[in-house]
C-alpha cells in the first residue's frame, strides 16, 4: 500500500496521507508524490477538484524527522520545496479534511487550501522553535495576516497546539465535525464545487488570490534560505536526536 493514495472520480482528485504507522508524516517521498498529483490535477481538464486528508485520527505529524536527519531538503527543486510550490500556486479550488494531529507543514499547507473541515479532535501545531527551524510554506507572513501578530507569534514561538474550535474562530477553518464525518463531508463539498463551471471557478480564485501569491511566493524563497540553513545547526540537530531518542532537547549548549 502506497503512503500517498490518488483517486479521482467525479472531478475530484482526492489525495490521502495513508502512513498511519508513522503517524501519517511525509517523507521525500511522499512529497513528491504529492507534487505529482498536484501537478497532474493542473493539467488535467478532467480534474476540477483537488482534496488533502488523512485519516480520522491524525492528518499529519508533518515533516518526517529522520528525512531532516539524514538527508534534509537541499535546493529549491527538492520535493518538499516542489509540494509548496504546487499548494501556493494551485489554480483549482484545494479542499483538506483535517482530523487529529496536524503538525509543522501539516498546519502550514491548510494555509493555501480554499476550504478547510475539521474534526473536533484537529489540534493545530507548528513547533519549529523548538526543532531549531523557522516557518515554511509563507507561515511568516500568511499567519500574521490571518490571526494578528500577537496570536500568529504564539502560534509561531511557543509552538504550542491549538484546538479545531480555536482554528475555527480565528478562521483557518471553515467548519467543525465529528472526526468519522469529516472526510466525507469534504468530499460531499468537493463534489458540489466540481460540478460548478470550473472557468469562473478558477477566475474567482485567481481574483482573491492575486494581491497576495507573488509576496507569499518570495517569503516562502526567504524561509526556505533560513530553513535549510537552520536544518544542519546544532540545535537542530540536537532536537532531531532526541526526537529519535525520545527524550526532551537540550539546548542549553546550543
Ligand atoms: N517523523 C518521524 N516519525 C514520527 C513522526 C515524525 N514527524 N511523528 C511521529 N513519528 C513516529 C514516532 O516516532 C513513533 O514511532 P515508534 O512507533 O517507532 O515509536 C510513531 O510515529 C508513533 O508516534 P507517537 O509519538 O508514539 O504518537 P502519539 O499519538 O503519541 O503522538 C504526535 C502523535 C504527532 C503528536 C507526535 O508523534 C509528534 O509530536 N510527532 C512529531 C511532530 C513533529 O515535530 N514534526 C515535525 C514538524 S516540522
Amino acid at each position: 500500500m502506497s503512503d500517498i493514495l490518488l483517486h479521482a472520480e467525479a472531478g475530484v482528485m482526492t489525495l490521502t496521507l495513508n502512513r498511519l504507522e508513522r503517524k501519517n508524516s511525509i517523507t521525500a517521498a511522499m512529497y513528491a508524490a504529492l507534487a505529482d498529483g498536484l501537478a497532474r490535477a493542473r493539467e488535467d481538464a478532467s480534474v476540477r477538484v483537488v482534496l488533502v486528508q488523512g485519516h480520522e485520527t491524525v492528518f499529519s505529524a508533518g515533516n518526517d524527522i529522520g528525512d531532516f536527519l539524514n538527508k534534509p531538503p537541499s535546493g529549491d527543486d527538492s520535493p518538499v520545496f516542489r509540494f509548496l510550490q504546487g499548494i501556493a500556486t494551485f489554480p483549482k479550488p484545494l479542499l483538506a479534511a483535517v482530523c487529529g494531529p496536524a503538525v509543522g507543514v501539516g498546519t502550514t499547507m491548510l494555509l493555501h487550501c480554499d476550504l478547510v473541515y475539521a474534526g473536533d479532535n484537529a489540534a493545530f501545531s507548528m513547533p519549529f522553535v523548538n526543532l531549531g527551524l523557522c516557518p515554511e510554506a509563507a507561515s511568516s507572513l500568511l499567519l500574521p495576516q490571518m490571526l494578528g501578530y500577537h496570536r500568529a507569534a504564539e502560534a509561531l514561538l511557543l509552538g504550542e497546539p491549538f484546538m479545531a474550535e480555536a482554528a475555527l474562530e480565528v478562521g483557518l477553518v471553515n467548519r467543525v465535525l465529528p472526526p468519522t464525518e469529516v472526510n466525507g463531508y469534504a468530499s460531499a463539498q468537493a463534489r458540489k464545487l466540481a460540478a460548478k463551471p470550473i472557468t469562473s471557478l478558477v477566475e474567482t480564485k485567481r481574483l482573491m488570490k492575486k494581491g497576495q501569491q507573488g509576496a507569499a511566493l518570495q517569503q516562502m524563497a526567504d524561509e526556505g534560505e533560513s530553513f535549510r540553513r537552520l536544518l544542519t545547526s546544532p540545535a537542530a540537530k540536537e532536537a532531531f536526536t532526541a526526537f529519535m531518542e525520545k527524550r526532551r532537547p537540550d539546548f542549553s549548549k546550543v
